[in-house]
């Protein structure tokens, strides 16, 4: 079976505590991973930037801020964990080790933040290299890498396909700040890039394109290759 690590973003997962999309992502998932080895790291979305804010207001630096919203992940990560029953691992993986150790039962895997000064994107990144995943897929709530931020650049234009180096282009600029929102961070974008592993960006706030994209191959994102061109066999 095809190893396919997720980033899926808490402002698809669970925008807010109220409106969480938690029960159709975890049909979805479970469907999928009849087919795929699914490894799954979840964002920590609105309510991770309310604590952050929180936490800022407060006069808290940073780092302190960071471990806050990395609570955060961990806490969205397990209502997942939980909607997926035995489909997933129940406990959510607290180190890259852990999680490649509880990929043997087979089941859906699932990890939250672990470290400051990245985001989940950079724990999905390193974790598709320690298992050695076919695909990243990055579920966010923009539908693909723009030439630009498209919500205040009128001239954005969507990337089809782009290269791993034009990637790390496109994010040099964005603010490492906690709770800093961009299509992927650095770190996510630099382990892209040396792994080699192709990264698909698409829009999470539909559950069902994910089903779309990894069991047709049909998906309307942006693809990141080492190369800049579609692989063969990739969709
Ligand atoms: P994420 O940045 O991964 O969630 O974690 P998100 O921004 O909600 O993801 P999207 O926008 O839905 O895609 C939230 C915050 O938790 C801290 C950072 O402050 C981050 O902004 N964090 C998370 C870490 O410091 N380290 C981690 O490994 C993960």
């Amino acid at each position: 079976m095809k190893k396919v690590v997720l980033s899926l973003g808490g402002s698809v997962l669970v925008p807010t505590l109220e409106g969480n999309r938690v029960t159709a992502y975890a049909g979805v998932l479970s469907r999928i991973s009849r087919r795929v080895n699914l490894f799954v790291v979840v964002g920590g979305g609105g309510e991770a930037r309310r604590y952050i804010s929180a936490a800022r207001e407060i006069g808290l630096d940073e780092a302190l801020a960071d471990e806050i919203g990395i609570l955060v992940t961990r806490l969205n990560a397990t209502l997942l964990a939980g909607a997926l029953g035995d489909a997933a691992v129940p406990a959510v993986a607290a180190s890259q080790t852990e999680a490649c150790a509880a990929a043997a039962s087979g089941k859906i895997v699932i990890m939250g933040g672990i470290t400051p000064a990245q985001t989940t994107d950079a724990v999905a990144a390193v974790l598709a290299e320690r298992v050695g995943a076919d695909l990243i897929v990055n579920l966010t709530s923009v539908d693909g890498i723009y030439t630009a931020d498209p919500k205040t650049d009128p001239a954005a234009r969507k990337l089809d396909v782009i290269s791993a180096d034009r990637l790390l282009g496109i994010v040099g600029g964005a603010s490492p700040a906690a709770g800093a929102n961009m299509v992927i961070d650095m770190v996510a974008a630099r382990v892209v890039k040396r792994s080699g592993i192709p990264l698909l960006v698409i829009d999470g706030t539909d559950p069902l394109a994910l089903e779309d994209a990894l069991l047709a191959g049909r998906h309307s994102g942006s693809l990141v290759t080492a190369t800049g061109k579609k692989p063969a066999g990739l969709f």
